[in-house]
Formats: C-alpha cells, sequence, structure tokens
C-alpha cells in the first residue's frame, strides 16, 4: 500500500555538466520501476538542466530545500512557486545540515513544509537525533517531538503528499548506518505519533524512509524492514552504478 521511494540527495555536488552526465547514466541503467519510485534532487543551478532530461522518465526530480514565501524580497532564496515551474515534484525540508549549519528551527521546518503543500509540492521532511542525544537515550522522544512539530496545522488530507526521512544525524556521511533493526524502531515509533496525529489508516499510508550512509550493500537489508519505506541517499547516489544498485534493492 506505501511505494516506497529512493531519493537521491546530491547536497552541493555536481556542476551542470556533471549532473546531466550522471542523469543520462541514470536513465540508460534503469529498468522498468513497477513498485516503487525513483528521485533526485540535484543543486538548484543543475535542476534547469535536468529537468527536461527526466521528463516524461520513470526518474522524478526534487529540489533540496527552498523558502517558504511564494514570491518576495528574499535576497538568494527559492520559492516553491520556482520549483513547481521548473518542474519538480518533491522538495526537502528540514535536512539536519540545514538545521545545524543555518539555524533552522522546528517552527521554520513546518513553515517549508506548509508552503510546499500549498504549492503543490511533496515535502520529504528530515528527522534525527544527534550521537550525544541517542546515547543519552533521548532519540526517540527527540525525533517524535520533531515530526510533531514538522507537522502542526497539516491536514489529514494532505499527509497523502508528505514523506518523512528518519536520518540519525550520526549515521550522516559516516559510513556508520543504524542497525536495521534500530533503524525500525525508529520508524515504527513515528507511525505510531503518526497513528496518535491522524489515526492508524492515515498513519499506515505515509512513507517513510531511511538516510544515513545507505550503500549497496546494507540497502537490501533496511528494506526488508516493513517500516521502511525507501531511502534518502547522499554520497552513494552520485555515482550511477551505486545509485542504481541501491534503486534495485532486493
Ligand atoms: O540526505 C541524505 C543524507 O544526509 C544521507 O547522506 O548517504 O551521504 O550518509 P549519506
Amino acid at each position: 500500500m506505501r511505494t516506497p521511494l529512493i531519493a537521491g540527495n546530491w547536497k552541493m555536488y555536481k556542476t551542470i555538466g556533471e549532473a546531466t552526465a550522471l542523469v543520462r547514466d541514470l536513465l540508460a541503467g534503469l529498468g522498468p520501476l513497477a513498485d516503487r519510485e525513483a528521485i533526485v534532487c540535484p543543486p538548484f543551478t543543475a535542476l534547469a538542466a535536468v529537468a527536461p532530461l527526466v521528463a516524461g522518465s520513470q526518474l522524478g526530480l526534487g529540489a533540496q530545500n527552498l523558502y517558504p514565501e511564494a514570491q518576495g524580497a528574499f535576497t538568494g532564496e527559492v520559492s516553491p512557486v520556482m520549483l513547481a515551474d521548473i518542474g519538480c515534484r518533491y522538495v526537502i525540508v528540514g535536512h539536519s545540515e540545514r538545521r545545524q549549519y543555518f539555524g533552522e528551527s522546528d517552527a521554520f521546518v513546518n513553515r517549508k513544509l506548509r508552503a510546499a503543500l500549498a504549492h503543490g509540492l511533496r515535502p520529504i521532511v528530515c528527522v534525527g537525533e544527534s550521537k550525544p542525544q541517542r546515547d543519552a537515550g533521548q532519540a526517540e522522544p527527540i525525533v517524535t517531538a520533531q515530526v510533531r512539530a514538522a507537522l502542526v496545522e497539516v491536514t489529514p488530507a494532505q499527509m497523502a503528499d508528505v514523506v518523512i526521512a528518519y536520518e540519525p544525524i550520526w549515521a550522516i556521511g559516516t559510513g556508520d548506518t543504524a542497525t536495521p533493526a534500530d533503524a525500525q524502531a525508529m520508524h515504527a515509533a513515528i507511525r505510531a505519533t503518526l497513528a496518535d496525529l491522524y489515526g492508524a489508516d492515515i498513519a499506515a499510508t505515509v512513507r517513510i524512509q531511511y538516510g544515513g550512509s545507505v550503500k549497496p550493500d546494507n540497502i537490501d537489508e533496511l528494506m526488508a524492514q516493513p517500516d521502511i519505506d525507501g531511502a534518502l541517499v547522499g554520497g552513494a547516489s552520485l555515482q550511477a552504478a551505486s545509485f542504481l544498485r541501491i534503486i534495485n534493492y532486493q
């Protein structure tokens, strides 16, 4: 009932030439995707070049960030209207790197998420605990509180377009992935939180991705967990061979 979503977050990598070359390689290697969805999230500067390549293909397009206003005097920012206009269907909001380096609060992440929904984009909202928080036994309350804060004033009907990505901060870019059992436990806690907010039926339809050092050699075991509905992939999405292997998880 949930179509798994494999998303490549390219972060601040890839020039236009590199981005189009990677997308061409991905499209050339992609078989039919009957039971799963795959998207790439290039940097803003490559979106216009990538969009026509993926249009009508099996590969979807997402952005890595947005500003929560349709337009205005917000120098350097990109609006949800602009992202929809360029062909994005998805947008990542509240990535831990944005929370950490750009001071994004839970309230600001919630504004971004609602702005994305208001303009027909599907937000992928990231939540996750730090290593000290996990070591202190606080991972679950912290993550579920992030989920609740991100979803303030989001209606049950809008939840059809929301994707949640659980990304333990200590697992991002470190090669130190959560065990499938630990990831599953957190995903189940997130789904229980969604059930509390929206009821069990809606909670059962929301996709919850895992992110943090997802690689070709751990994707199968992660995807075998009942509450893991896809992956948000950083480093391993930057080469066609590794991202294709992840898309083609067993
Ligand atoms: O958005 C992606 C995550 O931050 C994971 O990055 O796969 O390089 O650990 P990573």
